[in-house]
């Protein structure tokens, strides 16, 4: 009789705890859902990231093809003035000629120089903006993967169980929010380098 209703007991125990320990498997579950739901986001956001740098990149060089073709231009019109010139020496000549060549020289080292800082700014913009945020998150966001072990090797989950429980609906929380607000952190990153690009045609544009 007694063998019996300890034997109850136990079997009541072990399914007490074998309930006890899904709700463990069921954090683990969610974690993992939102951590790949949320490397899905960054992943897009990658891309996007990607694209919207390329695309600045673009616009730049056109905008300094525009430029070369323009000085040509004023440069062939210059020449034309010096050649229809009347009434100048050759030795005047020259002298136009070779300032012509120094002019046409400030010229190139302008657009060189455009050039030059318009790219440090966009490289800049484009390896210190968004990537070091969006890798910080992504290793955070890993990390929510196995946060449930974790916990449970910082509490005493026989003794103490409800405080392991409450640990991860604590968690749970945090990365919940965290993916909330690091998407949108993320995307304002993105947005920004719109600033940069803006600057940088504007400078193009003022050679
Ligand atoms: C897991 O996620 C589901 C669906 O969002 C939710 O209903 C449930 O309460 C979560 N479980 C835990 C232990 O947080």
């Amino acid at each position: 009789m007694f063998v019996k209703f300890f034997l109850v007991i136990a079997l009541l125990q072990a399914v007490c705890a074998q309930q006890r320990f899904e709700v463990l498997v069921e954090f683990g579950t969610n974690f993992s859902t939102l951590a790949i739901d949320t490397q899905n986001e960054i992943n897009e956001l990658y891309h996007f990231n990607a694209d919207m740098v390329r695309e600045f990149n673009r616009e730049l060089l056109l905008e300094l093809g525009r430029m070369v073709p323009e000085m040509r231009e004023a440069d062939s019109s210059f020449q034309q003035q010096i050649a229809a010139a009347d009434g100048v020496d050759d030795e005047c000549r020259e002298y136009v000629e070779e300032l012509r060549e120094l002019f046409l020289l400030f010229q190139n080292w302008d657009i060189q120089d455009c050039a030059y800082y318009a790219h440090v700014e966009l490289a800049d913009d484009s390896v210190n903006r968004f990537l070091p945020y969006a890798i910080t998150f992504l290793s955070e966001n890993t990390r929510s993967i196995s946060q449930v072990v974790e916990s449970f090797s910082r509490n005493n989950a026989v003794a103490e169980f409800d405080a392991l429980v409450e640990e991860l609906d604590g968690e749970w929380e945090y990365y919940q929010t965290l993916a909330v607000s690091f998407g949108d952190f993320l995307f304002d990153e993105i947005l920004a380098h719109a600033d940069v690009a803006d600057h940088c045609l504007t400078l193009s544009a003022t050679v």
